[in-house]
């Protein structure tokens, strides 16, 4: 059965503002097909999770993919395998990824399962997707009036053209800092979700 993976990165889970503006595309996802079902992964789950040396050498020695090893790894790429859509609600940390979803990326990421070198480019070993990105900073990280490296937005689209998603739409609730900027950011990400033509509400005719 299609499904819809949503990854929460944050912190708050499911109650961050990035992950409540990611909803509304789930709902409009499941309004248009109602057998689209919702696989949650909240990577707070992640959070003990490291890349220890028996992954390492496992992960260097070309282990069999069903090695106990990369059960974790496995499960995280399986979930992705089988998404009809992609959706990540993640705040930026220092720039960049929170630690939880570089924990997520560097198990995803795995040579011969994912990814592999063709012609000595690595190149994606997944479907292709339509993809949402919201990012939710304090600070104002887009748009012209950015006053932060962004090392977030590159980064992820790099690393999920890695494994061969790029169809994406990057959706931005920065400056939260301020109350009267979260308002008005929620309102046009909001707006913005719900014109999207993949992931917005459809007008019945
Ligand atoms: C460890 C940490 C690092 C952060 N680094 C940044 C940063 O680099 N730039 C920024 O604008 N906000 C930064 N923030 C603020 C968060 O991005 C901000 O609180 C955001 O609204 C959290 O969204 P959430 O509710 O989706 O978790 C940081 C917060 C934490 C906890």
């Amino acid at each position: 059965m299609a499904s819809i993976l949503l990854i929460t990165a944050s912190p708050y889970g499911s109650s961050s503002r990035g992950a409540q503006l990611a909803m509304q595309a789930v709902t409009n996802l499941q309004a248009q097909n109602p057998r689209l079902t919702l696989i949650e992964r909240d990577l707070s789950a992640l959070a003990d999770a490291t890349i220890h040396s028996g992954y390492s050498d496992a992960l260097i020695g070309g282990h069999s993919h069903d090695a106990e090893v990369f059960a974790l790894s496995e499960h995280l790429i399986r979930e992705l395998e089988d998404a009809a859509y992609l959706i990540v609600a993640t705040p930026m940390h220092n720039y960049t990824v929170p630690a939880t979803l570089k924990m997520w990326i560097d198990f995803v990421l795995r040579y011969g399962r994912s990814f592999a070198p063709v012609d000595g480019i690595k190149t994606g070993l997944l479907k292709d997707r339509p993809t949402l990105v919201v990012v939710t900073a304090g600070g104002i990280v887009s748009g012209a009036g950015r006053l932060q490296p962004d090392h977030l937005t590159g980064y992820l689209a790099d690393v999920l053209a890695t494994v061969g998603v790029r169809d994406l739409k990057f959706v931005y609730l920065d400056g939260l800092v301020n109350p009267a900027r979260a308002e008005q950011v929620a309102a046009d990400g909001a707006q913005s979700i719900a014109m999207d033509p993949v992931f917005g509400a459809k007008v019945m005719a």
